[in-house]
């Protein structure tokens, strides 16, 4: 049976503020691969957490050491299946020893879970967005810098199949098909779930998207932020849409997003038109369209001269005349790579792709957002 710290005496051992991570020491355990072993814990295991723990669980070289939850049941549960401690608190799972965790409580306890971690040297895969707010965001991302911690914001759609598709089509050098965008269309809507109701669909659903074009814009922030939202269902704004200007060395672009938890349909969908190829991303059906002016170029000059001449175009068929390519799209599970990547990062001690910078950058444009959107109400 897997140990549980369920007694009274166990709920009252003092809080640990600092101990070091599992196996800081050279003689930490090695799998057969000779990597080491992490020793990894999950707090939350609701919705999300529960995924995380099943990965930790399944991944080589990895000791899913304990998980916590205020609800016992809950805890249990996870603990049952997948033979790990379970405890009622975050100083005991320290206590005994972890090297890495996820959070995945609800956003408005990140910054009280993840602390204790990140001030212990212990690396965190905080779930999306970081924060409620840019100043508890802030803090997270000081006490990682400050102690080293790896911190790591779990921006899923990062690891869609079709955003990594597309990311390495747009890093292409801009001879090779590389993309730079000027204008960018994004929409997610979906039914209303009635979860995350405590804040607004900005940082409930937009934040994914507001993830993926700050990493298009290679992480710099608008310049330009217009929004307009309702709130129709809950007290926050259920529908919202925003304007971002980015002004970067390679010209100006603008991200029009929607996000909607009203609608009765669900499309989570990106458009990038660049200056010289549009790409198209469906990512609830992880695929990808791309096309090029440089595969069209001869067609398109021919156009242009007869629309120049007079001529009527109106019977030709425009999707036979350009040359669509699909991206190359694998079905690797989101979260799992997720999970990877950061214990990669907790391995090399390199900085996490998805690090607190970038979730400080979304949460901080969440809020501009929201601000603009409220100074319309
Ligand atoms: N990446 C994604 O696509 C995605 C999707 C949904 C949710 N999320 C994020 O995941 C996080 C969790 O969301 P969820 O939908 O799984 O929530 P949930 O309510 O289903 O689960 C949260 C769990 O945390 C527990 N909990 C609450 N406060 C706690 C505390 N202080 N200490 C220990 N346990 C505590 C609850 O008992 C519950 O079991 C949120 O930040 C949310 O925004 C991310």
């Amino acid at each position: 049976m897997p140990a549980k710290s369920r007694s009274a005496e166990a709920s009252r051992s003092p809080v640990v503020t600092s101990v070091q991570p599992a196996s800081a020491d050279a003689g930490a355990a090695r799998g057969d691969d000779g990597v080491r072993t992490l020793r990894c814990g999950v707090i939350g295991v609701g919705r999300m957490g529960r995924h995380h723990a099943r990965i930790y669980k399944e991944l080589e070289s990895v000791e899913l050491a304990g998980v916590v939850d205020d609800s016992e049941d809950r805890r249990e549960a996870i603990a049952d299946q997948h033979g790990c401690a379970a405890y009622e608190r975050v100083d005991e799972l320290l206590a005994a020893g972890v090297d890495a965790v996820s959070v995945a409580v609800p956003t408005s306890h990140h910054l009280e879970v993840a602390i204790p971690f990140l001030e212990a040297g212990v690396a965190c895969l905080i779930e999306k967005p970081m924060a409620s707010d840019g100043v508890e965001a802030q803090r997270l991302l000081d006490v990682a810098d400050r102690t080293g911690a790896v911190l790591q914001v779990g921006h899923s759609e990062r690891y869609n199949p079709a955003v990594r598709a597309l990311q390495r089509e747009r890093v292409k050098n801009p001879a090779a098909g590389g993309i730079v965008p000027r204008f960018i269309e994004v929409h997610r809507v979906s039914p209303m779930t009635f979860r995350s109701v405590d804040v607004s669909v900005v940082f409930d659903m937009m934040i994914h998207d507001l993830d993926v074009v700050l990493m298009l814009m290679d992480g710099a922030e608008p310049v330009d932020v217009q929004a307009s939202g309702v709130p129709v269902i809950t007290e926050h704004a259920d529908v919202c849409n925003a304007r971002l200007t980015f002004d970067r060395p390679q010209g100006r672009c603008v991200a029009n997003i929607t996000a909607s938890r009203l609608a009765l349909k669900t499309e989570r969908k990106i458009r990038i038109i660049g200056d010289d190829s549009y790409v198209s991303i469906d990512y609830a059906k992880k695929a990808g369209v791309v096309i090029r002016r440089t595969a069209n170029t001869l067609q398109l000059e021919e156009v242009r001269e007869a629309l120049r001449d007079g001529a009527d175009l109106s019977d030709l068929n425009y999707g036979e005349l350009v040359t669509v390519e699909d991206l190359a799209i694998d079905d690797a599970e989101p979260l799992k790579m997720q999970i990877e990547a950061f214990l990669e990062a907790v391995r090399t001690g390199q900085r996490p792709e998805v690090d607190a910078r970038a979730g400080f950058a979304a949460v901080r444009t969440a809020e501009r957002i929201v601000e603009a959107m409220k100074a319309d109400w």
